[in-house]
Parts: C-alpha cells; structure tokens; sequence
C-alpha cells in the first residue's frame, strides 16, 4: 500500500469499497429506493411508468431507466439520478434517500413544490451535486445541506423559497456552483457568491473524495 501513488491507492480503495458494498449497501435497497420515488411522484406525461418497470429479475436492470445512471451496469446501484423536464409533480420524493450510493441528484425543470424535507441530509452524505432548480419549491432552504460536506454543486434557483440562505451552507467548502437566484428569498443575501476554494472535484474523480473520511489505517 505504502509503494502504491495515490491515485492507485484512491482506486484500491474504491474497489474495496465496492467489494464490501456487494455484501453490506444492499442493491435492494436501491430498487425499493426506485419504486418510492415512481410512487411518490405524479408523473402527467407518463415518462417514469413507460421506463420504469420493475417487472425483471436481471441484476442491473433499473441501470437501462430513464435517467438512471448506475455504479456499474450490471448492478443495481444508483449513481446518479436526473430526471429534468419530464413534467413531474409532487413533493420531493422523501424515498431517494434510500439510495444509499447516490452522488448526484437532478430533478430540475418539473414542476415539484412543498418544502423540502428538514432532514435532506438523510441523503447520502457524500452527494456532490443536487440541482432542485426550476421547480416550485417553496419554504425555507434547510440549513442540514450543510451536512453534504462534499457538495459541488447546488443550484435552488427558480423556486419559490422563502427567508434567508441559512448561514451553516458557507461552511460548504467545495462548492463550486450555487445559485439562489429567482426566489422570494429576504434579508442579507449573497446571492451571486462567487467561491474561491479550489473545486475538489477537478482534481479528483468525486468519488475520491470519500477517502477522506476513512479511518487511517484501511
Ligand atoms: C430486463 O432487463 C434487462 C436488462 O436491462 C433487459 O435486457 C431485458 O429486456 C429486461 N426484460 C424484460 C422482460 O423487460
Ligand atoms: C427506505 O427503505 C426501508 C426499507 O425498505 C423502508 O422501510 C423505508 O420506509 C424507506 N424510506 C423511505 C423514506 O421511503
Ligand atoms: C405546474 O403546476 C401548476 C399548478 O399545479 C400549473 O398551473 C402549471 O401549469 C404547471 N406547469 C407546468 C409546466 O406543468
Ligand atoms: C448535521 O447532522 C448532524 C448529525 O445527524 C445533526 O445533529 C446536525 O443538526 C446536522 N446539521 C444541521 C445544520 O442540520
Ligand atoms: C449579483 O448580480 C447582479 C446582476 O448580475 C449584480 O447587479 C449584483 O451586483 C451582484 N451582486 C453581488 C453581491 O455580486
């Protein structure tokens, strides 16, 4: 381990983890994770019902979902999930935090309204990216998405969001694109904060980062 560079350590950490993930994250979970969002979204245009369908056995098969974008493809485990402009309705889908694996979450440009859930940061804590924009979300931003520490990527804009940015979201040092604007957001706002951290994720592939955050001696 010691001879190894650290991009080879990074990997031969990341295959570990994926080793263990096989026996511990539990794809079932995932799968479950699927099946509560599809039920808890109004889905008018009929998107997620003509993809959707849980009907199959193969390992791997929610990896060909609209949207979906999995660890590997023949594995049901959820990297990603983007679901833009697919007229969706409903309230943020409470079920997606089932995915244990996920790193980025996209549902911008529907039309979900309702506050977010206080506790989003049930969420996988090492999300990099959650675009919420253009939707009709309303309330106030909940100050747990500070607890995304890896967070690149966080854009609320076009909504209708209510108060203040919640001061916990400065201590987001990774962050390299945020966006508020176009809410009905009050008091002292730096809406268009531009940040000087380097962006982590250009060095590193993001799942990387969860180095960071494992004990010493692995
Ligand atoms: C099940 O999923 C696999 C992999 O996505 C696909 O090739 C196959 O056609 C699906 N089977 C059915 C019955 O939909
Ligand atoms: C997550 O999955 C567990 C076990 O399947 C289930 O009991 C729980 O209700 C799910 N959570 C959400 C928010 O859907
Ligand atoms: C979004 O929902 C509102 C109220 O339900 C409706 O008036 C509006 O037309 C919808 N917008 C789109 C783009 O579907
Ligand atoms: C972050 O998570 C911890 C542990 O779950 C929780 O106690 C804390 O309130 C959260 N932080 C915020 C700002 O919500
Ligand atoms: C934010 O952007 C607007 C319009 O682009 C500009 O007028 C304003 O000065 C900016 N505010 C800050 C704090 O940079």
């Amino acid at each position: 381990m010691l001879l190894m560079s650290g991009r080879d350590v990074c990997h031969g950490v990341v295959f570990l983890l994926l080793l263990s993930c096989r026996f511990s994250c539990g794809v079932e979970s995932d799968i479950n994770c699927l099946k509560s969002i599809k039920a808890s979204l109004e889905d008018p245009l009929d998107m997620l019902s003509s993809s959707w369908d849980f009907n199959n056995d193969t390992e791997g098969f929610i990896c060909n979902f609209l949207g979906i974008e999995c660890w590997h493809p023949h594995e049901s485990k959820v990297l990603n999930i983007k679901l833009v402009d697919l007229g969706l309705k409903g309230r943020f889908p409470r079920g997606v935090q089932n995915c244990t694996s996920l790193t980025g979450l996209d549902l911008s440009s529907n039309n979900l309204s309702g506050s977010l859930p206080d506790d989003i940061d049930r969420l996988n804590y090492f999300i990099t990216s959650l675009d919420l924009s253009s939707n009709s979300f309303s309330g106030l931003i909940p100050k747990s998405i500070s607890n995304f520490t890896f967070l690149n990527i966080l854009k609320l804009d076009n909504n209708k969001f209510l108060g203040e940015i919640p001061p916990q979201l400065g201590q987001l040092s990774r962050i390299k694109t945020f966006s508020v604007t176009n809410n009905q957001l009050s008091g002292p706002t730096t809406r268009n904060k531009t940040f000087s951290h380097p962006p982590m994720a250009m060095k590193f592939p993001s799942y990387c980062v969860i180095l960071h955050v494992l004990p010493q001696n692995i």
